[in-house]
């Protein structure tokens, strides 16, 4: 254990907790003038245009989470629609003279800190390299040449064909508007993108292993990041890197070799990251916190769950692709159309839990350490009330333990690990609780993600981040899922969080509650036009 990194982290935690009567410190207005670019140019960086896909790929509900899918080959047009579908445009808004641009993975505030590297071996049609996704752009930006050898010896090592994917984060773009927490959001994004690289990867075919072993020093130096003059704002964090494979590889790597980080090394960077705003004002807790949790070098880990039982749950006839495009946050729900069936509900809280053979959890990022807090609105046949819903068994004691000792924990289905804690109207207990957020009361249900804290960051303090991770990553499973049934989901970083401690009754901070999502029958505003995600490439492209 790291005491000092453990008691930094600890303070992080404790510091950026919003309160009933103090909020965690942020900027408090808009300094629109400095508004981070949401996009990132490697500037002289040779272009690869990346096809769009010509339509979406013919695959159904269930294909999003089963690696069921022909493999595709690795090129220029799977690669393309790969990115197009995880970390893509998904359409431009626009609204009394201003345009913004949404994307497929959510991001707090829709500013989007997180930014991915590939390391792509030598295809049929596009050269070897380490390339910078841009998705304004939809373009590789090929930031350094990969050697023929190096090329063929990552292959060998991972035993497949693939590439490498990294995300990186700029915490800037969170800082700007969120100060202080912006470390956590920036985290829950990288979670969101992971996930819906995963669930992009099973559609054509491809798995993903988290290398959990690298450390983030490594990570830096491969992405070529040590070579860059950065100014504090603007660098990027380099947060995990990820092998994509075919489904049908056996005996793949789960880590990285020493001999291929040091030849990664060693190779000349070209590309000039774009400064994003014009001055800056820096929230140092957050370098300092992020400095003193760097991932160190570890044993690489098989975190194996059990396997998907029941395979009867995806009735959406909406097919893959479209769900993926169609996600978005609601900005408000219509109570009164919010019900839903017990089955709906029951199916998309099933689709959190982690299987071996389901994507988005089992690309070997952590033992699983969130459990849900289900407030319950507007479920028929089920009372309103508090729930709880375990993914990982082994909490299932000590949760009852910790939480306050009146609660029923009746259970609700034989097959599914949902209890009810308590009957009650939770409506506007929910909302406040979520900063008086109507969203998370005018829903069908809404939830609090309840993480075992202080056992992992004592332990290895730099898991704070994989926390947040796994926590963006149930988000992306729920945002799917509303969609799926014509719901719609809208994460919810803004809550108190010891108010939601007392609530359950947690005394410690062994379990915190670290991200809250709702799901309900969105209310559209209307006044906003909506365009097609890539119509500003017609210029572009010429
Ligand atoms: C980590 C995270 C926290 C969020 N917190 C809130 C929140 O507290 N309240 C809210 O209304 N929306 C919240 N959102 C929704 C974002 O504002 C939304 O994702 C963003 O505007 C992009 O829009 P889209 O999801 O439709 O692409 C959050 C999203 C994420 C990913």
């Amino acid at each position: 254990m790291n005491k000092d990194a453990y008691k930094k982290i600890y303070e992080y935690h404790q510091v950026t907790k919003h309160h009933f009567n103090r909020y965690a410190a942020s900027a408090g207005s808009m300094d629109w003038e400095n508004q981070p670019n949401p996009f990132r140019f490697y500037e002289k960086a040779p272009i690869v245009e990346m096809p769009l896909l010509e339509s979406d790929l013919n695959i159904d509900h269930r294909g999003l989470y089963f690696c069921e899918n022909n493999t595709q080959d690795f090129s220029l047009i799977s690669l393309g629609g790969f990115l197009e579908l995880s970390l893509g445009l998904s359409a431009w808004k626009s609204f009394q003279g201003s345009q913004w641009c949404l994307r497929m993975n959510p991001s707090s505030g829709n500013l989007h800190p997180t930014e991915a590297h590939l390391i792509v071996p030598q295809l049929k049609d596009m050269e070897a390299g380490v390339y910078h996704y841009n998705p304004f752009l939809h373009a590789l930006e090929q930031r350094a040449e990969l050697p023929g050898a190096l090329s063929s010896d990552i292959e060998q090592f991972f035993n497949s064909k693939g590439f490498l994917i990294s995300l990186t984060s700029i915490y800037w773009r969170q800082s700007w508007k969120y100060g202080e927490r912006a470390f956590r959001y920036c985290n829950h994004d990288v979670g969101y993108a992971l996930a819906a690289i995963r669930f992009s990867a099973n559609l054509f075919g491809w798995k993903v292993n988290y290398l959990n072993s690298l450390s983030d020093l490594s990570l830096d130096s491969i992405l070529g990041f040590n070579k860059l003059q950065w100014s504090k704002l603007d660098k990027e964090e380099p947060d995990l890197l990820c092998w994509v494979f075919p489904k049908d590889a056996t005996n793949v790597n789960m880590g990285l070799s020493d001999s291929i980080i040091e030849n990664l090394k060693n190779i000349n960077f070209q590309g000039k990251p774009n400064k994003l705003s014009k001055s800056d004002y820096c929230w140092e807790i957050i370098y300092e916190s992020s400095d003193c949790i760097k991932k160190p070098k570890v044993a690489a880990q098989d975190y194996i769950y059990e396997k998907a039982f029941d395979n009867s749950l995806f009735s959406s006839d909406i097919k893959a692709g479209q769900l993926i495009r169609k996600r978005r946050s609601a900005q408000a729900y219509i109570s009164e159309k919010s019900f839903i069936a017990l089955d709906v509900f029951l199916a998309i809280l099933e689709k959190t839990l982690p299987y071996s053979d389901r994507a988005s959890f089992d690309l070997g990022l952590n033992e699983i350490c969130i459990n849900l807090a289900i407030f319950v609105h507007r479920v028929r046949e089920l009372e309103e009330g508090l729930y709880f819903f375990i993914r990982n068994k082994k909490h299932f004691q000590d949760l009852k333990a910790s939480f306050k000792s009146d609660f029923l924990w009746e259970q609700v289905r034989d097959n599914l690990p949902l209890y009810r804690l308590k009957k009650s109207k939770v409506t506007q207990q929910a909302a406040d609780i979520s900063c008086m957020q109507d969203i998370a009361g005018d829903s069908a249900f809404s939830l609090g993600m309840i993480a075992l804290f202080d056992p992992i960051i004592r332990d290895e303090p730099y898991k704070y981040k994989n926390l947040f991770w796994e926590s963006g990553a149930i988000g992306q499973v729920l945002y799917l899922e509303a969609e799926s049934h014509g719901l719609r989901g809208t994460g919810i970083g803004c809550y108190f969080d010891d108010v939601m401690h007392e609530l359950l009754g947690l005394k410690s901070s062994k379990y915190q509650s670290l991200y809250h999502f709702t799901i309900g029958s969105p209310l559209e505003d209307e006044r906003l036009t909506t365009l097609p995600p890539y119509f500003h490439l017609k210029d572009i492209r010429k």
